[in-house]
């Protein structure tokens, strides 16, 4: 093995962190506080191609490989995390999922716009009474000759307000439970489609969550990826390349409150000396240097695993686990170490620690992950 990362990798990481610390730190405590969208930075991202990282350059991507993008996604992270998440569902969530099973007419259509960073879109699976339960969808496509209609509502919609595109899983026969849902194609304003709410969160503030109504929405058979019935497959196949973007997203938040805390402990003075002369914050450091260091190595390996062509659920279950218990133990430890000052806005570090949690919620619980991993294992 090689850990050794390229020229490619390495200028793309200095563009991600160029770009972070220039365009995304500026404002990103104002954005937090008002839940605010960073929709000209998240523009510029395309612009940049970070929008479209893996997707072949024929459907206007980048060409690049997985490990290129996790490293984009950590240091984004670093600063501003909801920037990240959605640059996480548009590439491997979106792009993803249509390049891979998309039609070429799709392809011309969506992916273009989209890998370009013209467009955002969004994924959505999740409802009301379906969230880890996937199997369970109530939203309903019903087939009338050339078309579908769609009924129901999604919940949780990362991108929601903001997306042009919207991929929907959708119950085409119940009676077929997970092997009767199929994915479609819906654009913003087809009729009938309502954006719902937007969700005021603990973290990831200026993240866009929003419930969808869909209501006799008509959308038209070529807008169905894939087979009728092969949706839960297509969500389940999406989800294991988008756990290692979170993975990522989780190792940048870990790694971003690291940097600041070991910043801070040498600067700071109690008793006499930098904090960072005490052996107890030298043990945190140490720890989590060491904790980051193995989240990022798994979060690496599941990357090289799907840039090899070899199966990566298993490892992008593991990454995700793993690194977002270690985005939520590193966050509460920079506080700590930032004492006083790193309760207020200010030092960046209670941000990062509100936006560590929902690492260990969204695309899969822990919980879940621990129930994708356990069944490889006994398989
Ligand atoms: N790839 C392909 N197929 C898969 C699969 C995978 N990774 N995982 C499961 N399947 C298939 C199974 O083989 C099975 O098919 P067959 O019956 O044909 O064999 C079918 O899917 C159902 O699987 P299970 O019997 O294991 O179903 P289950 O209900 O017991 O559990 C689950 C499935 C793994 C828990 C799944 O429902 C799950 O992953 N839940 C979490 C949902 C999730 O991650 N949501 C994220 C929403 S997106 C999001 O959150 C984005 C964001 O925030 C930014
Ligand atoms: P539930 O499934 O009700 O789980 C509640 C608790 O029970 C959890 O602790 C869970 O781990 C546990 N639990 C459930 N089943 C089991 C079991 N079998 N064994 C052990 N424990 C179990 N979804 C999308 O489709 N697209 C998006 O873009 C998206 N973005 C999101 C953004 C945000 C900010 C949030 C909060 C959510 C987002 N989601 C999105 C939804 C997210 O994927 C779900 O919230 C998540 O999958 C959990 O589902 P739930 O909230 O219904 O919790």
């Amino acid at each position: 093995m090689n850990f050794t990362l390229t020229e490619e990798h390495l200028a793309v990481q200095e563009a991600a962190r160029e770009f972070a610390k220039s365009a995304l730190l500026p404002g990103v405590i104002e954005r937090d506080t008002h839940a605010t969208f960073p929709h000209e930075q998240v523009k510029q991202m395309g612009e940049l191609g970070f929008l479209g990282m893996m997707v072949a350059p024929q459907y206007n991507g980048g060409g690049m490989d997985t490990l290129s993008y996790v490293l984009a996604i950590e240091e984004i992270s670093k600063i501003d995390a909801s920037a990240a998440v959605a640059m996480s569902v548009n590439n491997s969530l979106v792009c993803w999922g249509l390049e891979h099973y998309g039609s070429e007419q799709q392809k011309e259509k969506y992916l273009k716009p989209l890998a370009a960073g013209e467009i955002l879109g969004a994924f959505c699976l999740s409802e009301p009474e379906a969230g880890s339960d996937a199997t369970s969808q109530r939203t309903m496509a019903e087939k009338h000759g050339d078309h579908y209609l769609l009924n129901g509502t999604k919940n949780w919609i990362t991108n929601g307000g903001t997306a042009s595109v919207y991929l929907v899983m959708a119950q085409t026969n119940p009676e077929l439970k997970h092997k009767g849902i199929s994915t479609f194609i819906v654009e913003k304003d087809m009729e009938g489609f309502q954006v719902g709410k937007k969700e005021d969160k603990l973290g990831i503030r200026g993240s866009d969550t929003h419930s969808l109504m869909f209501n006799d929405v008509k959308v038209p058979l070529e807008n169905r990826i894939g087979e009728d019935g092969f949706g839960f497959t297509y969500a389940m196949h999406s989800l294991d390349g988008g756990r290692i973007g979170i993975a990522a997203q989780a190792l940048g938040i870990a790694a971003g409150a690291y940097e600041l805390a070991l910043a801070y402990s040498k600067e700071r003075k109690a008793f006499g000396k930098p904090i960072s002369q005490h052996q107890a914050i030298q043990f945190k450091l140490a720890d989590m240097a060491t904790e980051i260091e193995a989240a990022r190595m798994l979060v690496w390996k599941a990357a090289w695993l799907k840039d090899q062509g070899e199966s990566y659920a298993h490892a992008s279950a593991m990454a995700k686990l793993y690194a977002s218990k270690v985005a939520m133990d590193t966050t509460i430890e920079a506080v700590q170490i930032h004492g006083g000052y790193g309760f207020v806005k200010e030092y960046h570090v209670e941000r990062l620690m509100r936006d560590a949690k929902i690492t260990q919620i969204y695309e899969g619980t822990s919980e879940i992950q621990k129930i994708v991993i356990s069944r490889n294992l006994l398989r």
